[in-house]
């Protein structure tokens, strides 16, 4: 560990420190005030360090010192000093120091993801988690006999009335062309849920986020610039796309998307399997059945439709390889996106 990634430990240790009596505070003077305390010793480290970096050094150990010094000179204050000492209505005291929270890595990549498409007139919507088969299946095209609706794939909660949890957002798709005519240019962000052995690549719900745009004259043209412009600024100007023929029953064509490895660069690694390419999103035009089924015309309107997971995108961009972390919120990971 470099000096500065020890001296962020220590301070963000000390931050987190409770204070919540005297006994805490001399814990607290003992970890991290007095002369051996591993804070202070880092000072005895620096004395070696050559100039420039001897500065810098110092730069960083004086300021995470005066960061525990003012923490505990504050609770002092307050725990220990009689409190008639204190003046209560001095309004410019420091005020006392409390945990932060912060956002959970999936919802800072989906704010990422929402703030880039709605640059470019996108709106949200969002659809229920318990879905009947006509949302998520039969509207979309699904044949009567398609695999996904076994049972191994979707959790049906009641066989009578049709009703599962939803396998995928492309159910608010449905949704909102019902309810609004073109032209329409949604994402729709949400948890889906799927009847997967739990593993490192795979679990039972997982996030995604679905985006739509139906108007008159739109082309796979305009489908592949809104995905280029959306890799642009989501993994940046160096990243290569292709577009891969694929199926699903709402969307014909229908493609998956590979931008090149963000790891290797497109060489070849163990996260890309050594092809130089990761998937990241499905997509294509939307079926002319489907916008049939919302009572769209198909002749006058076509549009395109993509879906892509938010715990991928994740992965991808902070090189976790363990789907499982985003679920367990053992805080050590959630602090380190
Ligand atoms: N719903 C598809 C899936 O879950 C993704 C997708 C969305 C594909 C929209 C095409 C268009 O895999």
């Amino acid at each position: 560990m470099s000096l500065k990634e020890r001296v962020y430990y220590i301070k963000e240790e000390a931050k987190n420190f409770s204070l919540n009596s005297k006994e805490d505070l001399e814990k607290f003077r003992l970890k991290f005030l007095v002369k051996k305390s591993e804070m202070m010793e880092l000072f005895n480290i620096i004395k070696d360090l050559a100039g420039e970096d001897r500065k810098e050094a110092g730069r960083i150990l004086n300021e995470a010192k005066k960061i525990i010094e003012e923490k505990f000179q504050i609770h002092q204050d307050n725990l220990v000093n009689e409190p008639e000492k204190r003046n209560d209505e001095d309004l410019t005291l420091p005020p006392l120091y409390t945990n932060k929270g912060s956002r959970h890595p999936i919802s800072v990549i989906k704010n990422r993801i929402i703030e880039i498409f709605s640059r470019i007139g996108f709106t949200i919507e969002e659809g229920p988690e318990i879905e009947d088969d006509w949302h998520n299946f039969s509207a979309l095209n699904f044949a009567e006999n398609h695999p996904a609706r076994d049972m191994q794939d979707t959790f049906f909660i009641d066989m009578e009335n049709q009703l599962a949890l939803r396998t995928h957002t492309s159910s608010v798709q449905i949704r909102t062309m019902q309810t609004q005519k073109p032209p329409i240019r949604i994402l729709a962000p949400g948890r889906v849920y799927r009847n997967e052995a739990v593993s490192a690549r795979a679990n039972c719900f997982f996030h995604q986020i679905e985006g739509l745009y139906i108007d008159e004259k739109v082309s796979f043209a305009d489908l592949k610039q809104t995905l280029y412009y959306f890799v642009k600024e989501m993994y940046g100007d160096d990243i290569e796309v292709r577009f891969r023929p694929s199926y699903f029953p709402f969307t014909e064509p229908s493609a998956e998307m590979d931008i090149s490895c963000t790891i290797c660069k497109g060489k070849g690694c163990n996260v890309c399997k050594h092809s130089g390419w990761l998937e990241i999103l499905g997509c294509g035009m939307v079926h002319p059945n489907v916008l049939k089924n919302c009572d769209i015309d198909p002749e006058k309107y076509s549009g395109f439709a993509f879906g892509m997971g938010i715990e991928r995108q994740s992965m991808l961009l902070n090189g976790v390889n363990d789907l499982r972390t985003f679920f367990d919120n053992d805080t050590r990971f959630l602090k380190q996106l």
